[in-house]
């Protein structure tokens, strides 16, 4: 009998199909593929074509997207700091539990604070967290402006826009970071496919 956080008198239930056992079944290893950067760095675009990439490859995955999961589980959540990190903190627990169902779980979010990430990276069993840093520059990302949002955050219409007044901080220490090369943003199926290339190399995509 234990207390978790604001949880009482609760207890772990152990099942008999476990980890293993879906992964046996799925022929691959579950794990989290956090993509953080810029709004309009590209992160979107990465998780669908490395989904679609590792779908044709045969292997289960999932998306789980910034902005989507505001629609629906964190919909009750604004851009203060607090409710940043509680946005991460429950895609982080979801990540974990689909990671823990054998599936390769696709994050695509912002995810500012590197606080954040950590937390979201130490829940993750086996160092199967997997940082990709979408390192574009602001000016790239703000000469897109996909949804015409930087226009209205430097005309001060939205407060709290990340990289205009609300601080990124840079992963020190992820596992791929993703540049331009000579001034040229990599195609969406090139970044997807080096991914690809780690996933393999780490025996993730095999039982
Ligand atoms: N590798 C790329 N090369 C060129 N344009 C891209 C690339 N990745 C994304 N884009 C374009 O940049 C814009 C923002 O991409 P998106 O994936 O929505 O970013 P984010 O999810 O990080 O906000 C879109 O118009 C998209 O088509
Ligand atoms: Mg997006």
């Amino acid at each position: 009998m234990s207390v978790i956080g604001k949880s009482t008198n609760i207890f772990w239930q152990e099942c008999q199909v476990g980890k293993v056992d879906r992964e046996k079944l799925l022929k691959q290893k579950g794990c989290v593929v956090w993509i953080t950067g810029l709004s309009g760095s590209g992160k979107s675009t990465l998780a669908c074509t490395l989904s679609r990439e590792l779908h044709s490859k045969g292997n289960l995955t999932y998306v789980l997207d910034g902005d989507n999961l505001r629609h629906g589980l964190n919909k009750d959540l604004g851009f203060s700091a607090k409710d940043r990190t509680e946005n991460i903190r429950r895609v982080g627990e979801v990540a974990k539990l689909f990671a823990d169902s054998g599936l390769v779980c696709i994050a695509s979010l912002i995810s500012p604070y590197r606080k954040d990430r950590d937390f979201c990276r130490a829940i993750v069993p086996d160092s199967r967290f997997i940082e990709v840093f979408m390192n574009m520059p602001l000016e790239l990302c703000e000469a897109r402006d996909t949804k015409g949002l930087y226009k209205l955050a430097r005309a001060g219409k939205i407060k709290g826009f990340t990289g205009i007044d609300d601080p990124y901080e840079p992963p020190l220490n992820c596992e791929i970071e993703i540049k331009q090369e000579n001034g040229i943003c990599p195609s969406p199926l090139s970044m997807a496919g080096h991914i690809v290339d780690y996933l393999e190399e780490k025996g993730l995509l095999q039982e």
